[in-house]
């Protein structure tokens, strides 16, 4: 079977590259807003950064067939103390761009795993009412689709080669909206280092469910390429936009683009678009500072303690 792999650098707001109805599904993950330790200040204000969701949501629309899926991995985030509702917002910006809001199913990651910090500590320190900060063990999948689904436009053959092995699906709870999978651990040196990347396994159900063999899977914030890999093991195509250049090693790298002992007939083409940017090495510089000012506050109420 031949696939083919495309990646855009260049921004998601424009997918010029994709026409109309050709992507079977979409399974992403977008920037969490100006999350302290991933992505600090990227957007100049939350107002901006809906806007930018809904020109990319308008586009999801345009480019997916009818009756298909577009998978949402998000949360809220917490920005110096305020909690900003992007579950909520990006359901209503898909919403009034004209899918259906199927489901939203929650990711749990085992505890001992999480990523960033203890909130719950405070209230070790100050053991009164008032001082509840829940420790996030979870992410949202939001789930929507571009009307319904007309399973007489799949051949008959397509399909039963994308039938579903049921025996995984109840050993593993598939059938749950709660999934329980184990996040990419933040070690150092790994592929993924300082981005926020998801589970392979996450998108592996996802595509499994939501697309058959031979089909293109969309992910319009590509990353480290975890849905582009992904696919490609599953025998999917798929497109993937990113708007950081300094990724496209890491991408080559995940994707196995230069690894000729993979067995399928793959096609790959990279365009790099004058919207391109630079921003890993300006992002891991900042989240680095802020590393070190939490670390310095926590040390310094340590010693007032004492
Ligand atoms: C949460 S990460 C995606 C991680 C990915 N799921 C993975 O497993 O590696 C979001 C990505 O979106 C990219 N991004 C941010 N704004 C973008 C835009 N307007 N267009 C395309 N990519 C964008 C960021 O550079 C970042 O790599």
């Amino acid at each position: 079977m031949s696939l083919t792999f495309r990646i855009v650098f260049g921004d998601a707001q424009n997918m010029a590259e994709v026409p109309d109805g050709t992507v079977h599904l979409v399974v992403t993950s977008p920037p969490y807003f100006n999350a302290p330790f991933d992505y600090p200040d990227l957007f100049p204000s939350y107002d901006v950064y809906c806007a930018t969701m809904r020109t990319v949501a308008k586009e999801i629309w345009r480019v997916l067939m009818d009756g298909r899926i577009a998978c949402i991995v998000c949360d809220d985030v917490l920005v110096n103390g305020e909690r900003y509702p992007i579950v909520s917002d990006l359901t209503k910006i898909f919403m009034e761009v004209g899918f259906r809001y199927r489901d939203r199913l929650v990711w749990l990651k085992p505890e001992g795993y999480i990523r960033i910090s203890r909130r719950s500590g405070v209230l070790l320190q100050h053991p009164y009412p008032l001082y509840f900060y829940p420790d996030n063990v979870q992410e949202s999948v939001l789930i929507f689709q571009k009307g319904r689904f007309d399973y007489r436009s799949v051949p008959e053959e397509v399909r039963e080669a994308s039938r579903l092995d049921l025996n995984e699906y109840q050993k593993r709870k598939w059938y749950l909206n709660v999934w329980h999978i184990t996040n990419v651990l933040p070690l150092k040196g790994r592929l993924e280092e300082d981005i926020a990347a998801f589970p392979e396994e996450l998108v592996r159900r996802l595509i499994l469910l939501f697309s058959h063999k031979g089909e293109t899977v969309l992910d319009p914030f590509l990353g480290s390429g975890t849905t582009m890999k992904v696919a490609r093991l599953l025998g999917r195509s798929c497109i993937g936009y990113e708007l950081d250049l300094e990724l496209l090693p890491i991408i080559r790298q995940k994707v196995g683009m230069d690894n000729a002992s993979l067995l399928d007939d793959a096609q790959f083409e990279v365009i790099i678009r004058n919207d391109a940017r630079h921003l890993r090495t300006w992002l891991s510089e900042q989240v680095k500072q802020r590393r070190s000012a939490a670390r310095n506050a926590q040390g310094h109420s340590k010693r007032l303690e004492r």
